[in-house]
Order: C-alpha cells, then structure tokens, then sequence
C-alpha cells in the first residue's frame, strides 16, 4: 500500500516508519511525505532516505479548504492509499477527514480516550497518573477520536519531568505506529461499528 506521511516537525515517528518500511516483508510503503511548515527536519529525513517530499504551507493559502485542495491533489498524483499524520499539526476539515475516512491514521501520546489534545504529560503528571501511553486511531471530525489500533502503556516514574515521560512515551510510539500501519495495510483489521477488530478475532 502507498502511504502519505504527514509531518509539521521532528519527524521522529515518521523515522520509525520510514524504517520499518525497509523490511521485505512490510505491507506498506511512503510514496510521499508532506510538511505544511517549510525546513521540518522530518522533510530532511526524508530527502535523506530518498522519499518524495512536498512542502504545502498553510500560510500561503486563503483558506483551509484551499490548503486541502493541494493536499488532495499532491495525494492523488502520488497515488497514495492510506494516510499517517505522525506529529501534524494543522486541523484537518471535516470534509478531509470523511473523504478519507478509515484510510487516515493519526497517533496520540496518551491512552485515549483520556488526555485528549495538547499538553498530555503535562496534565498527566499534573494529576498524578501513574500509567499513560500513545494510541493509534483511525482518524474521526472530532480531535483525538476514532476507532483504536493500537495503544501502548508506558508508566510515570516517580520524579518523571514532561519532557521525561515525553521521551518514554516516545519511545513507545516508535513501536506501535509501524505496529499498526502492519495491521491497517495487510488489511487484518476491520472495523465493526465504530470498533477496531482484528481478523481472525471473535466477534
Ligand atoms: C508525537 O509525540 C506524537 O504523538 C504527537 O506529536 C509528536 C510528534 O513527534 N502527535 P515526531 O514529529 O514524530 O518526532
């Protein structure tokens, strides 16, 4: 399957996936990575891994449906099936997102349902959780929900900073998003309802 990457920073995870995408055996591949902020250091890994890159940035559009009209039209000519938002950070129009409906992938660091939007260490450790996590969903209008994939637990250690649980909880989502793309683009998940199930599983 040919995948999109859609990136506003880092691109760490979009470096998990570019990875596991080298395996013979994954079911996936990046026809393209999009950035909608110019010089994202994920736009470099990627350049450096020989993957097509597009910047779209949304200052230079009048309106969101503008911005996504390109979107749309640089996924098209790449042919691309499925798409991972891996760190974007720009809202995606309803409109979007029900075009692409279970063919969009977002990954979240909290488990969700909890801990929907920004800051999640921050309000974790602020609350005093001792377990949090990142989840893999199917992309839904509203932020932060949709059918799960995938979640990983990670636990909050005892003087754990943000930015010490954003590490740990990062490393879990290296694992779980190229996890769950497996499972999305070998087509072993489906959806009953509003609920992921795995093939092979009871229903
Ligand atoms: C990750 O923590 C992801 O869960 C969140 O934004 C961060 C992106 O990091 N949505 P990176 O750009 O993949 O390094």
């Amino acid at each position: 399957k040919k995948i999109a990457v859609l990136i506003s920073g880092r691109g760490s995870n979009l470096a998990a996936l570019i990875e596991a995408c080298q395996a013979d055996d994954y079911p996936a591949e990046i026809a393209l990575v999009v950035s909608n902020r110019p010089g994202a250091r994920g736009l470099k890994l990627a350049e450096d891994a020989g993957i097509a890159t597009a910047t779209i940035d949304h200052k230079t559009y009048s309106s969101r449906e503008s911005f996504e009209e390109r979107l749309d039209a640089v996924l098209g000519e790449a042919k691309v099936e499925i798409i991972c938002c891996a760190g974007f950070l720009r809202l995606l129009t309803d409109g979007f997102v029900e075009r692409w409906r279970n063919r969009i992938l977002n990954i979240h660091p909290s488990l969700l349902p909890a801990y929907r939007g920004l800051n999640t260490h921050e309000r974790v450790l602020a609350e005093g959780g001792r377990i949090t996590g990142c989840t893999v969903h199917f992309m839904r209008p509203e932020m932060d929900a949709g059918p799960i994939i995938a979640q990983a637990a990670v636990p909050v250690l005892g003087n754990d900073t943000a930015d010490e649980l954003a590490a740990r909880v990062l490393k879990a989502e290296h694992i779980v998003y190229p996890l769950a793309l497996r499972l999305v683009a070998s087509g072993r998940v489906r959806l009953s309802g509003e609920q992921v199930v795995y093939e092979g599983d009871e229903t």
